[in-house]
């Protein structure tokens, strides 16, 4: 896993000294694995002022590890921002890998056709270690932001614990306090896909905001809202396309609009006011026969159980909403 130093010389991964205008940003780190949501998360952070995104990195889950990575490379070339790419786990820590082609389909982001662009390179190292150096180069604590199973995260504290102390902190999408389930009924997808890694980022003592199912499930495009977002230029027509196809499973389950879940781990960052926030002590079960995955919350109010997480339960939709028209529109 060590980072091979041949491979850029001894020269800062990133130039830190040239990025002094975008000093007073948040430095970030989308960790993904797109995916309908992620891809809306990437042009959330990609169109945010307050975010300086020095990587990408991917993950499997929604699809396999060479389909997340295909789709990221296209949905950057295609909003037209190349950050530092690197790909990282193709499987769970200790795991067999889980995916949802239900809601994502066969490539992981069926829907709009996207161009591959081949001369999109991956760094040749894996995430961790591209993740490791741009952390501890970084002048300020850098804050990532997962929103696929928590593998590379979990591998990243493994190998380099020392990274933890210039993370300001993750801002995740997974689980749930109150909501249940979705993969399960008692596990949302990304952290029951690697729970053993969902466990060691939960209890590595870095902040955590999580944005699981209850605050998630809230945070809905109507059909309405889609055709106005497919009017605001070509970003939003993409995202409206990927919705199109996302909602059909949301429709055939009941809801009323589809749940983008992946955005709200961006927004928590760049807009606290939309969220309504409290903290838990949070544990992943990671071995019960019926609630492996589950983000066990200590609801007890005299419990001396610190909490390790702030968990956003509800959300300012129509702000949200608008939130999505701005993105969509920035890239005219
Ligand atoms: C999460 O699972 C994935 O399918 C979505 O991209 C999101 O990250 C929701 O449970
Ligand atoms: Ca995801």
């Amino acid at each position: 896993m060590g980072f091979n130093n041949n491979q850029r010389g001894s020269s800062p991964v990133v130039d830190f000294t040239r990025r002094k205008d975008v000093m007073k940003k948040i430095p970030i780190i989308i960790d993904c694995d797109p995916g309908h949501d992620d891809a809306i998360a990437l042009a959330a952070a990609c169109a945010s002022e307050k975010l300086d995104l020095l990587a990408v990195t991917v993950v499997a889950g929604n699809q396999t590890l060479i389909k997340t990575l295909r789709n990221a490379k296209k949905i950057l070339n295609f909003i037209g921002k190349r950050p530092l790419l690197a790909a990282g786990a193709d499987k769970p820590m200790f795991r067999e890998l889980l995916t949802a082609p239900d809601f994502h389909g066969e490539s992981g982001l069926d829907g709009p056709e996207l161009p591959d662009p081949a001369d999109y390179r991956e760094e040749p190292v894996p995430a961790w270690d591209l993740t490791r150096r741009i952390i501890m180069e970084s002048p300020e604590p850098v804050t990532l932001i997962p929103t696929g199973p928590l593998t590379n995260i979990g591998i990243l504290f493994t190998a380099y614990p020392e990274v933890k102390r210039n993370i300001a902190r993750i801002s995740l999408m997974g689980g749930s306090i109150l909501a249940g389930g979705n993969r399960t009924s008692a596990a949302e997808f990304n952290i029951l896909v690697d729970p053993e890694a969902a466990d060691i980022v939960f209890s590595s003592g870095v902040p955590i905001t999580m944005c699981g199912l209850d605050v998630t499930n809230k945070a809905f495009l109507l059909p309405e809202e889609v055709e106005t977002l497919r009017k605001t230029g070509r970003v939003g027509r993409f995202l409206a396309e990927l919705i199109d196809f996302y909602f059909g499973m949301y429709l055939k389950l009941g809801f009323k609009g589809a749940a983008l879940h992946d955005p709200c781990a961006v927004f928590a960052l760049t807009n606290p006011e939309l969220f309504q926030t409290r903290n838990f002590h949070v544990d992943i079960e990671t071995r019960g026969s019926l609630t492996q995955g589950m983000t066990l919350a200590d609801l007890r109010p005299w419990t001396d159980a610190r909490p390790n997480v702030t968990a956003c339960l509800d959300i300012d939709r129509q702000a949200f909403v608008r939130l999505l028209y701005d993105a969509g529109a920035l890239y005219g």
